[in-house]
């Protein structure tokens, strides 16, 4: 059986933390062998070793792909955080239905920057559907980006299982997703497909965020949740001035309830829990 040494192990995270800015503590050994076996193995076998050093020699764009899905996490949820959506609904939403908000050009942004498998963008577009209806005449957009194909696959099929949609109400699901018919005779579980009218708000493409943001911004709101917590402090640092730089002053950055900006001396200031002013 291919086995991970300590020495190899040390090689991967390396390339981890240099591509994608991940930080894979010695912890995660056990859990990146494992993955790292079942991939050779589902594709014809091979050692760990030499899969290794033909990533460092002269991997492809895709090559690198697989093993950043290997190595990360798509763990996602429908309106995961409920506060950050009172959040807006209070500071955003409902001063903007009122007419005590202006945006320029009645164009709203929004950037799910780590989307995973589409959860978090068509909530937001859920959200902005319900308090802007159309005929309020908002032009609003979600941009919804990942690196991960795996991510990216899921949020262009916008297709889920019943146990993923924990978190969406009777009334959204009736109201903005669709029961797919399952193939004759499948005994699978049922399966819901999120509508157009939501769809058609949500932009969907490749970014990884340790590369420069070009063509994005500028933001009303960004989410960068569920994702800081993967990288080392300098990287999480590189981000957050990044994110400064494509937030609109007045615009909101939204982190993971397990994430904080305090120690990392940008200019953003705290909000709410877990969500910072520019
Ligand atoms: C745990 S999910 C969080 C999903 C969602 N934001 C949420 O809170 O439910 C983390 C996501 O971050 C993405 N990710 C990790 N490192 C990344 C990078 N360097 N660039 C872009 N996406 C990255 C992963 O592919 C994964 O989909």
């Amino acid at each position: 059986m291919s086995t991970l040494t300590e020495t190899t192990f040390k090689r991967i995270a390396e390339i981890a933390r240099r591509r994608w800015g991940l930080s894979l503590g010695e912890r995660k050994i056990q859990l990146v062998a494992n993955r790292l076996a079942s991939h050779l193995r589902k594709n014809g076998g091979g050692e760990i070793e030499q899969y290794v050093q033909r990533l460092e020699r002269n991997p492809t764009d895709e090559d690198m792909l697989v093993l950043f899905d290997l190595l990360s996490t798509n763990v996602t949820s429908f309106f995961r955080d409920p506060a950050h959506f009172a959040f807006l609904e209070r500071e955003l939403y409902a001063p903007l239905a009122h007419g005590t908000l202006a945006v320029p050009g009645r164009k709203l942004r929004l950037w799910s920057a780590a989307c995973s498998t589409g959860a978090e963008p068509y909530s937001l577009a859920m959200q902005a559907l319900e308090l802007l209806p159309p005929a309020m005449g908002f032009d609003v957009k979600i941009i919804a980006t990942d690196l991960s194909n795996k991510a990216l696959d899921g949020c262009r099929a916008a297709t889920y299982n019943e146990s993923q949609l924990t978190g969406l109400s009777p009334e959204r699901r009736a109201r903005f997703l669709q029961k797919v018919d399952a193939p004759k005779g499948a005994t699978a579980e049922a399966r819901w497909k999120v509508k157009d009218e939501v769809r058609k708000l949500v932009e969907i493409r490749r970014q990884n965020l340790v590369e420069n943001y070009t063509g994005l911004g500028p933001f009303d709101v960004v989410f960068l949740r569920n994702v800081m917590i993967y990288f080392d402090r300098d990287t999480r640092h590189e981000v957050v001035t990044r994110m400064h730089g494509v937030v609109r002053p007045g615009g909101y950055l939204a982190v993971g309830s397990a994430e904080t900006l305090s120690g990392l001396d940008v200019p953003f200031r705290p909000a709410a829990a877990s969500i910072y002013i520019r």
